[in-house]
Parts: structure tokens; sequence; C-alpha cells
């Protein structure tokens, strides 16, 4: 079939929630629950809802499937198309949710705080490009989050042994809606500590087909480089890592075993 590549941006994908969000669709439920295990085992005690602060939380996904199961959500992202989609698909399902804008470097700490639990998964964390960034930005979520409460960030690894890009693939479907979704990590610079990423997006739409294209830059972090980042926040501490399976019984460290790591980071009093 043929495809005309119609766009080539930095953010092609978020400029089009509906498939950003048909792409990662699966991954909703498996997070949420996990979301809510982790709030069970290490948060602070709560009765009734938790508050949830979801820092670039894009098409507004888990903010619908949390707000659904009763919690309280808040989140914020850079990209205006999200956001109204967020915010658009929170008022069909009549969740009294807020969607502001923010940068994950520099967001203002929301009126809804203090939260129990944040979270930042799929690698959004390593859109952050500078170690200050990033330091900065754990220290507004900590600022954000009640004492003992949680931040949970997933992301891939860095192999700087890798001698290929990576390729992941995901295909599809939501009424009517086909997407193919394929990324390519590119290799990672060791010392700009970055990795060039691309997302080509093949949509198809009743009788209409057509590609986008994504670039960008990750921030890199070896499991040497994670540890020693972490240790340079003092106000959290890391209790436990799991992986993208998101299974409470599968417990990991951060080591090169594999690429994929969700942190559990408990704030401190
Ligand atoms: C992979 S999506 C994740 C969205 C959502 N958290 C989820 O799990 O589906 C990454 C999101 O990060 C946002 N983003 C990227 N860089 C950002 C930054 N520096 N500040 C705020 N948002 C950012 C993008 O606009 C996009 O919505």
């Amino acid at each position: 079939m043929s495809k005309a590549l119609t766009e080539v941006s930095s953010t092609a994908w978020y400029d089009s929630p509906l498939y950003y969000d048909i792409v990662y669709q699966d991954y909703t439920r498996p997070e949420t629950k996990f979301l809510e295990a982790i709030a069970r085992k290490h948060g602070p005690v709560r009765i009734g809802p938790l508050r949830i602060l979801e820092p670039a939380c894009g098409s507004g996904r888990l903010m619908e499937s949390l707000g659904r199961r009763g919690h309280v959500v808040h989140g914020f992202d850079m990209n205006p198309h999200m956001l109204r989609y967020a915010k658009a698909r929170l008022a069909k399902a009549k969740i009294k949710g807020v969607t502001k804008h923010g940068r994950l470097e520099s967001f203002r700490c929301p009126t809804g705080a203090p939260y129990d639990l944040a979270h930042c998964l799929v690698s959004t964390f390593k859109y952050i490009l500078t170690e200050r960034g990033a330091r900065r930005h754990l220290q507004l979520v900590a600022q954000s989050l009640r004492p003992g409460g949680l931040y949970v960030i997933g992301l891939h690894l860095t192999d700087y042994t890798q001698s290929e890009p990576d390729h992941e693939q995901w295909i599809r479907q939501r009424q009517g809606v086909r997407v193919q979704s394929d990324t390519w990590s590119g290799i990672p610079n060791r010392l700009k500590r970055t990795e060039a990423c691309r997302t080509r997006m093949y949509v198809r739409e009743g009788r209409k087909q057509w590609k986008e294209e994504t670039h960008w830059d990750f921030r890199t972090y070896s499991p040497t480089e994670l540890r020693k980042f972490l240790k340079s926040v003092p106000k959290f501490k890391l209790i436990a890592c799991h992986d993208f399976h998101y299974e409470m019984q599968r417990k990991r460290n951060i080591d090169n075993r594999y690429g994929d790591i969700v942190l559990v980071l408990r704030r401190n009093a």
C-alpha cells in the first residue's frame, strides 16, 4: 500500500493523541492495577481514594482509568493537543480531574497537593535531558507529595555496549482505526548521555492511510548512572524495583540483566 509521509517533527505522535492512545491502550489496565497495588503495599496509610499526580499525563489514559476507580487524578503536560484530549475524555467520563500545562523540569506544585502517589511511566522521565533538570523534577515531585508518598517511574535502561538500533513494534486497532507504530532507539552516546529515537506511525482510518514520523532524544541511564543519580536526591528512598510486566511478585535490581525497570521511590518524612 502506498503511504505518503505527511509529517516529521519532534512531537508528531503527541499532536495526534488518539493514535498515541491506541498504541498504548493494552498497558493501561495492568499499569492501573499495579499502581494501586504499589500504593496498598508501600504507600501512606489512607482511607478512601488516593490523590494521584501524573507528570506528563499525555492523552490521560491513566487519569481516566484511575479516575473511574474513584481516585482523585491531577496531571500536567507540555503538549496542548494531549491536554485537550485528556480534558475531554475526563469530562466525557464525568471525572473531575485537573489537567494543566506544565513542564517536567519546572512545573509549579499543583494546587491539589499533597498527593499520595505520583507516576511517570513508559520512559517519559527520559525526556528530561539534563542531570540538573532531572534532579529539579524529583525535587518538585517530592514537594508535591505527602511525607511517605510514592513516586513510580518506569524507564528503559541504557546498555552502552549496544551496537545496533533497538526496534519495537506495536499494531493496535480501535473502532475502525488501525495504527502500526515502529520505534527505534539509536546507539546511545555515553558522553552526551543521549539516545536518538524515532517512531514511525502508519495510520489507516477508513479508506485513508498515511504515516507520521517523530524524532527526539532521550537521556540515557545505565544501571550505574541511575543508581548514582538516585543517590543524589536524598528526598527520595528507593524501596522497590519491578519491570514492565507490572507484577508485584516480579522484582528486580538496578542491573544489566534487562532493559525495563520500574522504580518505586518513597518521599522521606
Ligand atoms: C510517552 S507519553 C506518556 C504519557 C502518559 N504519561 C502515559 O503514560 O500514557 C510522553 C508525554 O510526555 C510529554 N512531554 C515530553 N516532554 C515533556 C516535558 N519536558 N514536560 C512536560 N511534558 C513532556 C509529551 O507531550 C507526552 O504527552
